[in-house]
């Protein structure tokens, strides 16, 4: 089991504290962040994946330090990010773009057993495997969360970021994706930092809790806790 560590850490764009001292630990399972629009998630999962860089704190994933690791390295240290967006390759079919996701990690775990291959990417989401050879603009926007997140599984992640998965999807693909989702964790050991504006969805599914406000954490607790806690799901969520 994975276990990543933050301390202190402090991220600022220009004049704007985008972070200020967050600290939490994860020790493997569902973490779900959350907070408004602007409460800083993008910049967590941003600044853990090496793409902003941090001006205090520190950040551990087992024995990595991660604010001194480059956003190209991240993949070797067992690290994978799917930004908010679901980027693909559009003129590539969905095969294709599944391959792309293997390259680092192939070279990097050369030898090694793979706990993530293209046939386990195919059981999880059988919609990719039935239109593996359909260009991936073709997709919806649920299967196209499916392949950036199947495509990001074969980079070997120990843990895995991910960014508003549900934003803009249908309630009930929502809850296919999110269910998959617990499945690799419980099923495949996988440790999850899950960023999210649909507070309701993200805790029906995550272990812990932390909730983001203006760059600081006002809450870190277990997911049934905060479900219950009605004054700081009005305050912070919106819900
Ligand atoms: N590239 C950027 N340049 C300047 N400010 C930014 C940039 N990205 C985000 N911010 C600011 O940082 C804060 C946190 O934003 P963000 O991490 O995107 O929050 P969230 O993902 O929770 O909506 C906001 O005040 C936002 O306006
Ligand atoms: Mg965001």
């Amino acid at each position: 089991m994975t276990t990543l560590t933050v301390q202190g850490l402090t991220v600022d764009y220009g004049p704007v504290r985008a972070l200020d001292g967050v600290g939490f630990e994860v020790p493997g399972g569902i973490t779900a962040v959350l907070g408004a629009n602007g409460a800083g998630k993008t910049t967590l999962l941003r600044t853990l994946s090496g793409l902003v860089p941090a001006r205090a704190g520190t950040a551990r994933l087992d024995a990595t330090d991660l604010l001194r690791t480059p956003a190209e390295e991240m993949t070797r240290v067992g690290l994978a990010h799917v930004p908010e967006g679901r980027g693909v390759i559009a003129e590539l079919t969905v095969e294709e773009n599944l391959h792309l996701g293997a390259l680092g990690a192939r070279a990097a775990r050369r030898g090694t057993a793979s706990r993530f291959d293209l046939t386990r990417v195919y059981e999880l989401f059988p919609v990719l495997g039935e239109r593996s050879g359909q260009l991936a603009h073709t997709l919806s926007g649920g299967e196209r969360q499916m392949l950036v997140v199947g495509r990001a599984l074969l980079a070997e992640p120990s843990i895995l970021l991910l960014d508003e998965p549900s934003l803009g999807l249908a309630p009930r693909v929502v809850a296919q994706i999110f269910a998959l989702i617990r499945e690799l964790v419980d099923r495949d050991g996988l440790t999850v930092l899950l960023a999210e504006q649909n507070a309701r969805s993200a805790l029906s599914i995550a272990d812990r809790a932390l909730v983001l406000g203006l760059g600081r954490v006002v809450a870190d607790e277990s997911a049934a806790a905060l479900a219950g806690d009605d004054r700081l799901r009005h305050a912070y969520l919106g819900a």
